[in-house]
C-alpha cells in the first residue's frame, strides 16, 4: 500500500521512496513526501479515527498512526514503530490568555509525549522509514530534543542512535536522555549550525540514515500534530496556530498537515500559522521582513532558549511556504519576554521549556503592538507548547531566584554574568530555619503578600 513518492519543493522532480534521499538531484532543494491519495472519504475516516480512540492496539492508540490513512508510505502495519506517542492534551490557559490580552487561549502541550517533546511524532515515522529501508543506525544533529527522541526510538527499534550536540549548549535534561537511552553522544565543539553541517558531511561520507528535519519522513509524523489537534476540536479549525521556530521543520510539517486536511476536505478553512523566533535567533523573521522572502538571512544565533538557538534553519523554504499557504506570519520576541511568558504558563499549572514559551510571548506581543500583524482579543488561538518544563529546570530555577542572565559564561571557576533578566513573576523560594513558628510566619507572610497583589486571581 505504499502510495508515496518524493517531490522536490522547487523543481517538482519526483523520486521513488526506495532509497534514503534528502535532496533533489536536479536542483539540490528539499523534498516532500507526496501521495497518490486515491479515494479519500473524510467523513468515513473521521468516524474510523473516532472508533480507534477506543481500540487497545498500539498503532490505534498512537496519535501518529491513528491517522495512518494520511501516511500511506509503508507496506504493512507490522512495519510501524510506535511508543505510542501523541495524545497530548488541549488545555485551557486562562491566566496565560489574560497575560496575552486574549479572551481565551488553548495550548496543546506536546511536552506530554513519551520523551517530553513533539519530536516523538516525527521519530515514529522517521524511524519506521529507516526500518523499512533496512537501516541499522540513525544519525542526527540536535539542540537536545531531537537527540533525546531519536535515542529513545532507535533503542526501541533496535538501532544504534548517533547524536551530535553542541557542547555546553544543550540542557542537562535532554543530554541525560540521550545518554540513558544509549545513543553514541558526540559533543561537538561548536554551535548547532556547525553540528548540523558536520552531520551532513559525515552522513554523506559514511551513509548513515539521517533523522534531522531534512528527512521528509520525519515531517510526515509531525504533520499529525495538526491532524490530532483538529480531531480534538471535532474538526473545527481555530483562527490561528502559534508555534516556536528553530530549524523550522515543525512549522513546515504543521503547514503541510493543514494544507492536506484542507485539500482533502477534512476542514473548510485554514488556521493562520504564526511562527515565533527568539530575537537573537530570528533568521526567518529577518527574511520575511527584508522585502525579499526568497533569500535567507542567516544569523549567528544567541538565545537562552537553547532548543531554538539556530541561525541557519534548513527548512526555511518549507516554513515560508506554510506561512504563505495559511496567510500566516512570523514574529520575534526578546529574552525577557520569553522568560516572563514561561513563568505565566507555569502559573496556569502547565509549565513548558523556554523555547515553547516563545509562542506565548509572540502572541502577547502581536496582541499588544500590532506592528507587523494584529491578533485581536477575541481570536480563537491555539499555542503549541513544544517541550516539557522539566527539560530545562536550571533556567526555571535561575529565573525564580533572580539569577538568569542573557550572557552567561563559565570559565573554569569564574562566572561572568551580564544583562540580568528581571524575575517579573518570580516565585522566590524562602529559606527557613528548622523551626515551626518561623515556618508558620513565612506561610502567613506569603498569604498576605498574595492578597495584596491579588496573584491567585
Ligand atoms: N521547541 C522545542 C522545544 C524544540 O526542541 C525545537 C527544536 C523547536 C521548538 C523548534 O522546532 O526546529 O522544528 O523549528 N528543536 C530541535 C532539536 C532543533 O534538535 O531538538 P523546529
Amino acid at each position: 500500500m505504499n502510495r508515496a513518492s518524493l517531490r522536490c519543493i522547487t523543481c517538482a522532480a519526483t523520486y521513488p521512496t526506495t532509497q534514503p534521499r534528502y535532496h533533489c538531484d536536479q536542483c539540490g532543494d528539499l523534498l516532500d513526501v507526496t501521495y497518490d491519495w486515491g479515494a479519500i472519504d473524510p467523513e468515513r475516516l473521521k468516524r474510523l479515527w473516532n472508533e480507534r480512540l477506543q481500540s487497545p492496539r498500539p498503532i490505534d492508540r498512537s496519535g501518529v498512526w491513528r491517522y495512518r490513512e494520511l501516511l500511506p508510505f509503508y507496506e504493512d502495519e507490522s512495519q510501524l514503530v510506535t511508543y505510542p506517542e501523541g495524545n497530548t492534551p488541549l488545555l485551557d490557559a486562562p491566566r496565560t490568555a489574560a497575560y496575552c490580552g486574549l479572551n481565551r487561549l488553548t495550548v496543546k502541550h506536546l511536552g506530554f509525549n513519551p520523551t517530553g517533546s513533539f519530536k516523538d511524532h516525527g521519530m515514529a515515522t522517521g524511524v519506521t522509514e529507516g526500518k523499512i529501508l533496512g537501516m541499522t543506525a540513525v544519525l542526527c544533529a540536535s539542540t537536545g530534543n531531537t537527540s533525546a527522541s531519536m535515542a529513545a526510538y532507535a533503542a526501541r527499534a533496535g538501532m544504534l542512535g548517533i547524536v551530535l550536540v553542541p557542547d555546553g549548549q544543550i540542557t542537562f535534561g535532554k543530554l541525560s536522555q540521550a545518554l540513558d537511552y544509549g545513543a553514541l553522544t558526540l559533543m561537538v565543539e561548536g554551535d548547532f549550525d556547525d553540528a548540523q553541517e558536520l552531520m551532513r558531511e559525515v552522513a554523506e561520507e559514511i551513509g548513515i540514515y539521517v533523522l534531522n528535519s531534512i528527512n521528509p519522513f520525519r515531517l510526515e509524523g509531525q504533520k499529525t500534530i495538526a491532524i490530532e489537534l483538529l480531531h480534538q476540536r471535532n474538526w473545527s479549525p481555530p483562527d490561528r496556530i502559534v508555534v516556536p521556530g528553530g530549524n523550522l521543520g515543525n512549522s513546515s510539517a504543521i503547514g503541510k498537515g493543514l494544507k492536506e486536511l484542507y485539500d482533502l476536505g477534512f476542514i473548510d478553512r485554514l488556521p493562520r500559522l504564526t511562527i515565533v523566533q527568539a530575537s537573537g535567533a530570528d533568521p526567518l523573521y529577518r527574511t520575511i521582513t527584508s522585502g525579499d522572502p526568497t533569500r535567507l538571512i542567516t544569523v549567528h544565533a544567541k538565545t537562552l532558549a537553547t532548543a531554538i538557538k539556530i541561525g541557519r534553519p534548513v527548512s526555511w523554504k518549507k516554513a515560508m511556504r506554510a506561512v504563505e499557504w495559511t496567510n500566516g506570519w512570523v514574529t520575534e520576541v526578546s529574552e525577557q519576554a520569553i522568560a516572563d511568558a514561561k513563568a505565566i504558563v507555569g502559573r496556569d499549572g502547565i509549565g513548558c521549556e523556554p523555547a515553547s514559551a516563545a509562542a506565548i510571548a509572540g502572541i502577547a506581543s502581536l496582541v499588544e503592538q500590532g506592528t507587523d500583524e494584529v491578533v485581536s482579543r477575541d481570536e480563537d488561538v491555539v499555542a503549541l507548547l513544544t517541550g516539557h518544563l522539566l527539560k530545562d529546570p536550571d533556567y526555571t530555577v535561575r529565573y525564580h531566584v533572580g539569577e538568569l542572565y542573557e550572557e552567561f559564561v563559565t570559565e573554569t571557576r569564574v562566572l561572568q554574568c551580564s544583562n540580568p533578566i528581571r524575575g517579573t513573576f518570580a516565585n522566590m523560594p524562602i529559606r527557613v530555619p528548622s523551626d515551626k513558628q518561623r515556618i508558620i510566619a513565612a506561610i502567613e507572610g506569603f498569604r498576605r503578600s498574595e492578597a495584596l497583589t491579588g496573584r491567585r486571581g
